[in-house]
């Protein structure tokens, strides 16, 4: 198997659960150290515990609400008096909902947006200085194959993960010469906890992946391609889309995720 090629300290957002706690234990297993930030501080505290002691490492947490404003500077502040360098920035965490827009919570869905959107550029901000003056490192930013289409009922959502789609792959070739690795990782259904929070029953034709699958992928591709959709049906799914006018494709998103369905 071929050596890990990122070392040092990675921090890994929403790490409590589902994609999250899986890249902290799959980098865990790589040797890295690790910060783990997410609200919900027992399951944070749980899986340092347990890394810890498996793998030898050390794992710090930061139990904190991303979706408010100045969250990332709270987060920097807490590894700077610990002493951290982050040497690898896996901006996971996120939600989404589900519905139309006349019957979303308007605060539900600005605070998707801080966490989806801002929480992603502000921490990029705060640890990409540390990255540039190692010259190494990556960022992960996490997209979906919601990105490649207007999401009718999860517009706001779709439009999220369009964000970080464009946000990665600009940052890649922006810092390909720097020494610094960045991906957009793009799935499609994973089996996680996003769907009972996103509250929507989702039933994908191919069925769901496991996020264990998902993040090994991603790791071993991170350094080598801008932007990874997992999986062979999705990879077409997305590849295909973009031969469709954007209008088709939105009407036929909507049929397939329209509530009631
Ligand atoms: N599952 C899928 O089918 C799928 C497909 C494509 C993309 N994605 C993307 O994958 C990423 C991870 O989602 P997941 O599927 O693993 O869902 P998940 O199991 O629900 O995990 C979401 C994580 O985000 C954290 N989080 C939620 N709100 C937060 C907040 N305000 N502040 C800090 N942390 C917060 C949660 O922790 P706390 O609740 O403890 O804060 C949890 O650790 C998301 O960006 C999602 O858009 C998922």
């Amino acid at each position: 198997m071929a050596k890990f090629k990122y070392e040092g300290t990675a921090l890994v957002t929403g790490a409590s659960s589902g994609l999250g706690e899986e890249f902290a234990r799959q980098l865990a297993q790589k040797g890295m150290d690790l910060v783990l930030v997410a609200r919900s501080k027992d399951k944070l505290t749980a899986l340092a515990s347990e890394l810890e002691e498996k793998h030898g490492i050390k794992v710090s947490i930061v139990a904190a609400d991303l979706s408010v404003e100045n969250a990332a500077r709270g987060i920097k502040k807490a590894t700077d008096d610990e002493g951290l360098k982050i040497s690898l920035l896996v901006n996971n965490a996120g939600v989404g909902t589900y519905g139309r827009m006349e019957t979303l919570d308007r605060d539900a869905e600005h605070k998707m947006v801080m966490l989806n959107c801002v929480a992603p550029v502000d921490l990029t901000h705060e640890y990409l200085p540390d990255l540039l003056q190692q010259s190494r490192g990556g960022i992960i930013f996490l997209g979906s194959i919601a990105a490649y289409q207007p999401t009718p009922y999860f517009a706001t959502y779709g439009a999220t993960k369009a964000f970080n789609l464009m946000l990665g792959e600009a940052l890649w070739a922006e810092l390909k010469d720097k020494g610094i690795s960045v991906l957009s990782l793009s799935p499609g259904y994973t089996k996680t906890h996003f769907q009972e929070t996103a509250e929507v029953d989702l039933n994908p034709p191919g069925g769901f992946k496991m996020a264990d699958e998902v993040v090994r992928l991603a790791l071993r591709k991170l350094g080598k391609k801008p932007s990874l959709v997992p999986g062979k049906r999705n990879k077409f799914l997305a590849w295909s889309i973009r031969f469709t006018p954007r209008a088709m494709a939105a009407k036929l998103a909507g049929q397939l995720s329209k509530p009631g369905k």
